[in-house]
């Protein structure tokens, strides 16, 4: 049975999470990590089940505990991952990649890879990660690493924050668009890379500091071991919240919806993708789930169905206040 999102937590203080209940421990062999440094540290330090693969719900509880990430934002991420990632029946996903531990599989073209599935969530041009077209799109990399140091001494002062992401953003476009002929920066993915960028400076500060400035040996432990400061406090919930709202790393350097055409250096404008406009945002909900989820799952039939329905609900449940028209169920 699928168990329903939770709520706000009660208490959002800020307060020590990495505490004697949640030691970091090394993954396991058996253990699946994968792109998200968020989701890999909550595991690392038993907010998520340590072997990688839990419920939605879970997930929004995770989030919420181990950073402070705010109910709303919580839900609709989880949920966007969890319709083009995880096993619907089951309410299980992977963090990384595909594993048989998340159930039987639905029928094709569902892929349900886990989050190092390309091109449904994970996409292009990440920090801290390759593009799938070189072949490693959720491991650490060190090389992309130093340009996050190089960038971070050059524009901000030898931290990450809110003008060394503006400049590291728009380069890893750049990069994308003259060594990857496969290049795709559309909807989702083109909402998903500016907020990312904003998440370090967001969750991976400690609370109580109010600098803005995330060190680079904290922002090391997070993107490659999974790794909570000793002594970290989660954020507070009310900034992290307006970091990721706000919009200065787009409007730093403003570039539409599009993709390289199968050469590099080819970028061609999409009209087709969501955008940063004022309706783009309802245009991102109702283009996922009409065409991204619904190409996964065209003929969807009983408890699939149901499933796939009841996700849909949760999904939009996180955006019901935004003032877009709810997709109705399918049938
Ligand atoms: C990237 C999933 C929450 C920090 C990603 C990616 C996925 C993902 C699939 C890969 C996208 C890409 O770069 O191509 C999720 C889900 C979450 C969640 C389902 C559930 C709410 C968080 C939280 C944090 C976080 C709470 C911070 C504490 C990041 C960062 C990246 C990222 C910084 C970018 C990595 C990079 O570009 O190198 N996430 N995430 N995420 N996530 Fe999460
Ligand atoms: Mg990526």
């Amino acid at each position: 049975t699928l168990q329903p999102p939770p709520g706000q937590n009660k208490d959002t203080s800020v307060k020590l999470v990495n505490d004697a209940a949640h030691p970091w421990i090394a993954p396991g062999k058996n253990d699946i990590r994968g792109p998200c440094p968020g989701l890999n540290t909550l595991a690392n330090h038993g907010y998520l089940p340590r072997n990688g693969i839990a419920r939605p719900s879970q997930v929004v509880e995770a989030v919420q505990e181990g950073f402070n990430m705010e109910n709303n934002l919580a839900r609709f991420v989880t949920y966007a991952a969890h319709l083009v990632d995880g096993n619907l029946v089951t309410d299980l996903l992977s963090i990384g990649g595909k594993t048989g531990a998340t159930g039987p599989n639905p029928p094709q073209p569902a892929i349900v890879g886990g989050l190092d599935t390309h091109a449904v969530f994970e996409g292009d041009a990440s920090m801290t990660r390759g593009d799938a077209f070189f072949g490693d799109n959720h491991s650490f990399n060190e090389t992309l690493f130093q340009e996050l140091v190089s960038f971070s001494m050059k524009f901000g002062g030898g931290f990450y924050n809110v003008a060394s992401a503006s400049e590291l953003r728009f380069q890893r476009i750049q990069d994308s668009i003259a060594t990857n002929p496969q290049f795709s920066f559309i909807s989702p993915r083109y909402y998903t890379a500016y907020a990312e960028s904003a998440f370090p400076i967001a969750f991976f500060i400690d609370g109580r500091d109010t600098s803005g400035n995330l060190n680079l040996d904290v922002a090391r432990s997070f993107f490659q071991n999974g790794k909570m400061p000793a002594g970290f406090h989660r954020a507070n919930i009310t900034t992290a919240a307006d970091v990721v709202n706000n919009a200065p790393i787009f409007e730093a350097h403003p570039i539409q919806p599009g993709g390289n055409n199968g050469t590099v250096n080819s970028y061609t404008l999409d009209p087709d993708s969501a955008d940063f406009s004022p309706s783009g945002f309802c245009k991102l909900y109702t283009d996922f789930v009409t065409k991204t989820v619904r190409g996964l799952y065209p003929t969807a039939k009983g408890p699939l169905l149901t499933a796939l329905n009841t996700n849909l609900g949760f999904f939009f449940g996180a955006i019901a206040d935004q003032g877009c028209t709810q997709v109705p169920p399918f049938v």
